[in-house]
């Protein structure tokens, strides 16, 4: 029963903007600050095969920036289904996530920090209770976000965005084409109406690269 009790706000920064394959209450544009998205992580299960990941996002730290993408306010048994869909090397951790129209969620997703549960993989959470809380202010909410951290299996790391290009356009796995991932996330963040350097940037490439593949 979705009665405010029993809700999440997620952030998504990745397919989750364009892609929603679960069930919501609501979807609001939103960002979260001090971290920015990058094609840093591997994936062996979507867009590229166990011996050839190919690169999706993950969420990498940076103070000061803004991350823009989506949340979605859901009841915690859609994690089950996402944790499967994310399971290559992405865990949860507890954010604060603002609105982009600086309303806040007031009355729905009522998590707490103390709520994550050690078998939740949520990171950052425990012990931090008072900071977090402090973060949260008018038109923002505490909420989940996935990231890949460093330190896990499938992280490959930093490369230009002409040599990412290059890695997305040699890549496929069982959900299709690795550029049809860069593609639709670069798709998503026009209609959002936010830049994004490093997305475009390599989303350029990809297109140089392509007309070069035709003329050949
Ligand atoms: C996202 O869109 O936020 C996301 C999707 C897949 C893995 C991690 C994050």
């Amino acid at each position: 029963q979705f009665d405010g009790h029993h809700s999440v706000w997620l952030f998504g920064y990745g397919s989750l903007i364009y892609k929603a394959d679960f069930p919501y209450l609501q979807r609001r544009p939103a960002s979260i600050a001090n971290w920015t998205r990058r094609f840093w992580q591997g994936s062996h299960d979507h867009r590229g095969t166990p011996d050839a990941p190919g690169r999706v996002v993950t969420l990498i730290e940076a103070p000061g920036a803004i991350c823009h993408g989506m949340a979605y306010l859901i009841t915690p048994e859609i994690f089950a289904h996402l944790d499967h869909r994310e399971k290559d090397g992405y865990l949860r951790l507890a954010t604060p996530i603002s609105f982009e129209d600086h309303q806040a969620g007031v009355g729905v997703g009522d998590m707490r920090v103390g709520d994550a549960r050690a078998g939740d993989n949520v990171v950052g959470a425990a012990g931090n209770v008072s900071a977090d809380k402090a973060a949260v202010g008018a038109g923002s909410v505490l909420g989940l976000v996935y990231i890949a951290t460093p330190d896990n299996l499938a992280f490959i790391g930093e490369a230009s965005e002409r040599d990412i290009a290059e890695h997305i356009a040699r890549s496929a796995g069982p959900s299709g084409p690795n550029s049809d991932y860069l593609n639709h996330l670069a798709h998503a963040l026009r209609e959002l109406g936010r830049d994004d350097p490093h997305v475009f940037e390599i989303e350029r490439h990809l297109v140089e690269l392509a007309s070069r593949m035709a003329r050949t």
